[in-house]
């Protein structure tokens, strides 16, 4: 009965064991994984845009070769995602539908726009960065097959927030202008990498149930200071300044004190009001339109091979 399926369910949630396909859980825990790692995987697809712009731009063959690779690395982050999400009974095809038409999110921080190349680096350093502080805790996420995506994402991840931190330590040591350009990009990508861990614990909508069930492992506050901490020292390496002049070690604390985020703006870009919303999506659609005959194509051998496997 369900009491008895309930308590096993507790009983592994609450030793930190896994939660497996097969398991029996309760649906509502089954709905919050498919919309937490639905919008995890569309942000890693959605986030292939704002670098890609600069692919063609790169200042060099090694750039355009690094930036290529992160590229395709979060193309295969949608895809372990996406397959992770259809262990819960949901098709890839559902969940994009459900992106496409707005009734799923993708993270914020991927509707602002990559205005010069010092932004791919700013990106990689500060996103990635705070990617892999959020992505870390998910790796014991209670949900097997999630938690096992996380391990192999949070490898590639390291690689895209050093190559990020490296671009920008090549500006910072360069000519006047590329470190500004540096600098520049660090003042517009600041505030909206920390909104990126969501709203305050205080207005957090999941934030209790995830932790009850070994989804979130450390609130949206949490994540956020743990990254502040981590990046600040990393700016001061770079020579630059993160724009907070509020931003100060403070000892009694052992943390950073620092100015949160516009939580007002962030409410705004994922309601849409972005100021890339609307090219992301429309880029995205696209993209599924014209990409339709591939996926057909790939049906299709599918179906030839397993036929003849059959004869
Ligand atoms: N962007 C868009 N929506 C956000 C958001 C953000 N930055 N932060 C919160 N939200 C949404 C939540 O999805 C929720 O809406 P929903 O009910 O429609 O899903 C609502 O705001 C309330 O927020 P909560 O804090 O209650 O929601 P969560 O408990 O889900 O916490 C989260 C939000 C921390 C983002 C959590 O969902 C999470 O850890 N997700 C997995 C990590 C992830 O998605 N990361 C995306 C980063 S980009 C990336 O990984 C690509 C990298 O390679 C660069």
């Amino acid at each position: 009965g369900t009491d008895e399926q309930e308590a096993a369910f507790y009983a592994i949630v609450d030793s930190d064991g896994r939660i497996e396909p097969r398991d029996a859980m309760p649906e509502a825990y089954r709905k919050t994984l498919i919309r937490q790692m639905a919008q995890h995987a569309h942000s890693e697809i959605i986030g292939m845009q704002p670098e890609g712009n600069w692919i063609s731009r790169a200042p060099s063959l090694r750039r355009k070769a690094i930036l290529l690779a992160k590229v395709q690395d979060e193309a295969g982050h949608g895809l372990y995602l996406y397959a992770a999400a259809e262990t819960l009974g949901v098709s890839r095809d559902h969940l994009l539908e459900l992106l496409h038409t707005h009734q799923q999110k993708y993270s914020s921080i991927f509707n602002y726009p990559t205005l010069t190349w010092a932004d791919v680096g700013a990106i990689g350093w500060l996103v990635d960065g705070a990617a892999i502080t959020n992505q870390v805790p998910l790796t014991r996420c209670s949900y097997g097959p999630y938690a096992r995506a996380m391990v192999r994402i949070c490898k590639e991840e390291s690689f895209h927030q050093r190559q990020g931190f490296e671009a920008l330590l090549t500006l910072t040591r360069g000519s006047a202008r590329q470190k500004a350009m540096a600098q520049d990009a660090l003042d517009r990508w600041w505030y909206p990498s920390l909104a990126m861990f969501g709203p305050p614990d205080r207005e957090s909508t999941h934030s209790d149930q995830s932790m009850r069930w070994g989804i979130k492992r450390f609130g949206n506050d949490e994540l956020r200071q743990r990254f502040v901490d981590m990046t600040a020292p990393q700016a001061d390496v770079l020579g630059l300044t993160i724009p907070d002049p509020d931003l100060r070690w403070n000892d009694e604390r052992g943390h950073y004190d620092f100015t949160q985020p516009d939580f007002d703006e962030l409410f705004r870009v994922i309601s849409g009001d972005g100021p890339c919303n609307r090219q992301r999506m429309e880029h995205r659609v696209a993209a599924h339109t014209e990409g339709a005959w591939v996926r057909e194509a790939a049906a299709a051998y599918a179906a030839k091979r397993a036929k003849r496997a059959e004869a």
